[in-house]
Order: structure tokens, then sequence, then C-alpha cells
């Protein structure tokens, strides 16, 4: 019997991407999978029903939960969701079990096996299938964007008949997946670009795009390679320094982030007060509790003329690209455990057996497990 590869749409709020795009729709039916679709999943992302082929469509959510073996996801499936699944169902998405712990123990008590993509390590060979950078990349990209419609001034430098304009300063803070394409956007739209980073080894990633590393003059190089603490005086220093490029900056991207932990603080309530009037923050952290200290997730905060957007789900803002990205990853994840439409897992592969959140009523992955004794 061939596997049942089901896709939902998604029912989150402000989640209109789609986890099977038609390429991938089709690849799978290739593959000898039986593809089963909710009507209108991919609609919002601009993937009519029309475009998927090879498909056979369900009327209702409850008919793709009930009838998948396999369920793709983007958002993380409700309690009431999971207790419509088939028992021993695999689940794959993003599964936020940090903060979703009753999904988390519906999975368990479902015996459903629930592969998390926000846990396939970052090896090299798991590149293909790496859902946290394919998102990210366009978050940066889209925050940037957002940025530059919030600032009254051109991104580029101008020589016009009106005198010349000069470029507007952009500064990155996090020179991660989302940091760097942001920092490569801005560049390819003219601004003068500074990027700040604890990792040093982000220096020469942010030089080569073209942009100024932003030099604290303390190193956080301790030894074997990882950082050390600082002192209060370093720490005050950094801080010192940062503020004043804060300050300069007509466009402050933020981005930087911790896993597992909330979002580091930043951008103090203080330095936002030294920025001009007109200057904009676009803070993609705000959902991890966000990079400066006047976020509020979803929402834009004006203060003292200074506007501080709490970036949202970013990637569903270019749910196209995002849906395409985001099904191949899955694509390359699901891949190599099936075999002539059959599902078989290898254990011993460490990106399945890393990813793994839930499996056969157990919690495989520590951290959460630890999260739900507690
Ligand atoms: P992330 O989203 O967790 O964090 C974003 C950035 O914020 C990171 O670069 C981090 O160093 C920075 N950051 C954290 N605290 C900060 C602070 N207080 N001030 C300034 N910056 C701060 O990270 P992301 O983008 O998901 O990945 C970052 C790392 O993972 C990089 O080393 C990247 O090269 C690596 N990576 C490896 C992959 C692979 O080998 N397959 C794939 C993707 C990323």
């Amino acid at each position: 019997m061939p596997v049942t590869i089901g896709a939902l749409r998604e029912s989150a709020p402000q989640e209109i991407r789609v986890s099977l795009s038609p390429e991938i729709a089709d690849k799978l039916a290739k593959e000898g999978a039986r593809v089963l679709l909710e009507r209108g999943a991919g609609e919002r992302a601009s993937f009519p029903d029309a475009l998927y082929k090879n498909v056979t469509w369900a009327d209702s959510a409850a008919q793709v939960l009930a009838e998948s073996d396999i369920l793709l996801t983007v958002q993380p499936l409700s309690v009431a969701q999971v207790q419509q699944l088939k028992s021993g169902a695999v689940v794959v998405g993003f599964m936020q079990a940090h903060s979703r712990l009753a999904e988390v123990r519906a999975l368990q008590a479902r015996g459903v096996t629930a592969f998390a993509m926000e846990l396939v390590p970052r090896i090299s060979r798991a590149q293909s299938m790496d859902a946290l950078s394919s998102q990210a990349a366009i978050a940066g990209y889209k925050a940037v964007l957002i940025a530059a419609s919030h600032v009254q001034k051109f991104f580029p430098m101008l020589t016009t008949a009106a005198g010349t304009i000069r470029p507007a300063q952009v500064l990155v803070i996090g020179a991660g997946v989302a940091g760097l394409q942001a920092i490569a956007t801005a560049r390819r739209l003219g601004a003068v670009v500074e990027a700040y980073d604890v990792r040093s080894a982000t220096r020469e990633q942010v030089k080569s795009l073209g942009a100024k590393f932003v030099d604290t003059g303390v190193s956080a190089e301790g030894s074997g390679g990882y950082a050390r603490e600082l002192t209060a005086e370093e720490k005050a220093k950094q801080q010192e320094v940062l503020d004043a490029r804060i300050a300069a900056a007509d466009a402050v991207v933020t981005t930087a982030s911790v896993p597992g932990r909330p979002a580091p603080k930043i951008i103090s309530r203080g330095a936002v007060e030294r920025m001009r009037a007109g200057s904009v923050v676009v803070d993609i952290a705000a959902e991890q509790g966000g990079n400066c200290e006047l976020t509020r997730a979803g929402e834009l905060v004006q203060h003292n003329g200074v506007k501080i957007v709490g970036a949202v789900n970013l990637a569903s803002d270019l749910a196209y690209n995002a849906s395409e990205m985001y099904a191949r990853n899955l694509f390359n994840f699901l891949k190599p455990a099936l075999a002539k439409g059959e599902l078989a897992i290898d254990w011993n592969d460490e990106v399945f057996a890393q990813s793994c959140l839930t499996s056969g009523g157990q919690i495989k992955h520590e951290p959460t497990k630890k999260a739900l004794e507690a």
C-alpha cells in the first residue's frame, strides 16, 4: 500500500504558507505516494488548486488528518487536530516545542512520530533540508523592505538636478542567516551598511557583502573557540560603541537570537531616544521577546518619532517563495525514508534521530522532556 502524504490549508492566524507546492506534490506522487490535499491549501500562497497535478482532494481538514500516514505542516498542529490524526501517523513541520508543551503531550499520547524541522541538525549533508535557514533568509530580505518603506529617505545615493541625496545608513544586528540576507538586500538598495554580531567568524562574511563590521574593541574570544563571559566594564564599553552606531542609523534591522532562549536585549529605551526622529527599527526577534526594549510583537510602536516594528512571521509575507523553499526542504528530508512509496525511517541516520520530537509514545528530544517534567 502506498503511503498517503497529506497537507492542510494552514489555520494558524497570519499563516498563509502551504507545506506542499505543486512541484513537490508532483514529485511525491512520482515517488509512488498518494498525495492528499485539503481544497484551497495553497490558494493564499498563489498556488490555486488547478496547479496541483496527481493529487487527491479532501473536502475537509478532518479527512486529511484522519487519512494521512505522513502529514506535512508549516505551523504546529493544535491539540484538537492532533487528536484527529491516525494513531501512529508521522507529522513533519515546525513544532516550536519549547512553547507548545500541550501539543507535544498530545502528540506523545496519540503515538505520533513527530519530526521538528527546527531540530534538523545543521550539518553539511542536511543543508538542503534546513528550513530555519530558508525561512530566515526570507525574513532578512523582507525586514529591509519594511525598513525602507518606513524611512522617509532614499536608500541609495542620488545625484539629481535638485542636489545630491546622501544614502541611508543601515545597521544590522546579528549576522546569521537572516542578518546576512538583510545586509545583502540593503546593499542592493544602495544603503551604506554596518553590521554587528558577537561571533567573530561573521566579520569576514559581513565584509564580503560590502558592509562594515562594527568593532566594539572588545573580544569575547575565549579558549578553544568558545566565547568567554565579558566583565561588566567590557560589556559597558561594547554597549557604548553599539549605541553610538544605533544613534547614527536611519534603519536598524535586528536579528539576534540564541537558540531556545529569549532574544538578547540589545537596544535599550535610552538608545532609541538617541536615534533621530524618522528612524526605524525592524525587530525580527520580536516573537522571541525582541532585541529592542520597546518592541511589541505584531505591533508598530512609535517613540519620540522613532518607529519600532515588531515583525512577526515575515516568511509568510513572501508565501509563494517561502512555500516553494519549505516544500523542497520537506521533500529532501523525507526522500531518504521513502522507498517505492512506502515509509522506512533509518533511525541510525542522525538527521531523523535528532529531529524526532515524539515517537511510539515517548518524548525523544531531551530538552523538551525536561521541560515537560518540570
Ligand atoms: P540565530 O537565528 O540563532 O541567530 C542570529 C544571529 O544572532 C547569530 O549569528 C548570533 O551569533 C547572533 N547573536 C546572538 N546574540 C547576539 C548578541 N547579543 N549580539 C549580536 N548578535 C548576536 O542564528 P542562525 O542565523 O540560524 O544561524 C547562525 C549560525 O548557524 C551561523 O554560525 C551559521 O553559519 C550556522 N549555520 C550553519 C548551517 C550549516 O552548517 N548547515 C546552516 C545555517 C546556519
